[in-house]
């Protein structure tokens, strides 16, 4: 299949790439900035330009025009402040869904946080309530959206460790914990391959069932 992806020299999003290439996906990677186009070619995908806080929507449409799936994998990263959350996390999303929709692309998925549109966890920061915030609204956006068949995965504090290939991944609330950016990867690969798997909010945490088990128990 075809699949684009947004902030794609982000850490699962490269790891994502590497999965679908090696099995023969086609990886169109949007990035922002030229010296990572080296980055994502060896991850076995192709870059394309588009900085999502300044691109049109025809513009991204013309990127994803084609496509069988689209994936947000954009954040503003750790170290940015509120206004960002609201123009990445948010407002980054709501683009793409929008280009997808007019580029007539109806596979999103989008990698959300858990706890998003929760009200913040007393002692919180105000950062920290900006981002969960982007995040629900961006949620609500494609909820709210028939033209696009639509999955929203939840991870909980991602972490570097090597992957399990096991997870729970489960309708909210499954409690608080870690997951793998290897193993949100093998989950969003998995699910691109599952497209009856639409129209959920999944939390995703590091688990005991397989990726592929946990997947294919969703359709
Ligand atoms: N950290 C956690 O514990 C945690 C938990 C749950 C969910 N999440 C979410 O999971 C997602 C992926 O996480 P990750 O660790 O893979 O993220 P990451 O490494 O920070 O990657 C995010 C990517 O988004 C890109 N980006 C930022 N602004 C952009 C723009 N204006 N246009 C295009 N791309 C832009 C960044 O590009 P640049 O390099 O150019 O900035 C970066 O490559 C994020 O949405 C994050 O919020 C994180």
């Amino acid at each position: 299949m075809n699949v684009v992806i947004a902030g794609g020299h982000g850490q699962i999003a490269l790891r994502l790439a590497r999965l679908l290439a090696a099995r023969g996906d086609t990886v169109l990677s949007m990035i922002r900035n030229p010296a990572h186009e080296e980055d994502v070619r060896a991850a076995g995908a192709g870059p394309v330009l588009c900085d999502l806080e300044s691109a049109s929507v025809e513009e991204v449409a013309d990127v994803v025009s084609g496509a069988d799936a689209v994936v947000f994998a954009a954040g503003a990263g750790p170290g940015s402040g509120a206004a960002r959350k609201d123009t990445v996390d948010r407002a980054a999303s709501v683009l793409l869904a929008d280009a997808a929709e007019r580029a007539g692309v109806r596979d999103f998925v989008q990698i959300s946080a858990m706890g998003a549109g929760e009200p913040p966890a007393p002692g919180r920061d105000d950062v920290w309530a900006a981002y969960i915030r982007a995040k629900g609204e961006a949620e609500d956006d494609l909820r709210a959206r028939g033209a696009l068949d639509w999955l929203i995965l939840r991870p909980g504090r991602l972490t570097d460790d090597p992957g399990t290939g096991r997870v729970l991944l489960a309708e909210p609330p499954v409690g608080r914990g870690e997951v793998t950016r290897d193993d949100v990867a093998a989950v969003v690969a998995a699910v691109l391959d599952a497209p009856a798997a639409r129209r959920r909010t999944l939390d995703l945490l590091g688990g005991d069932t397989p990726v592929e088990a946990a997947v294919a128990a969703l359709s």
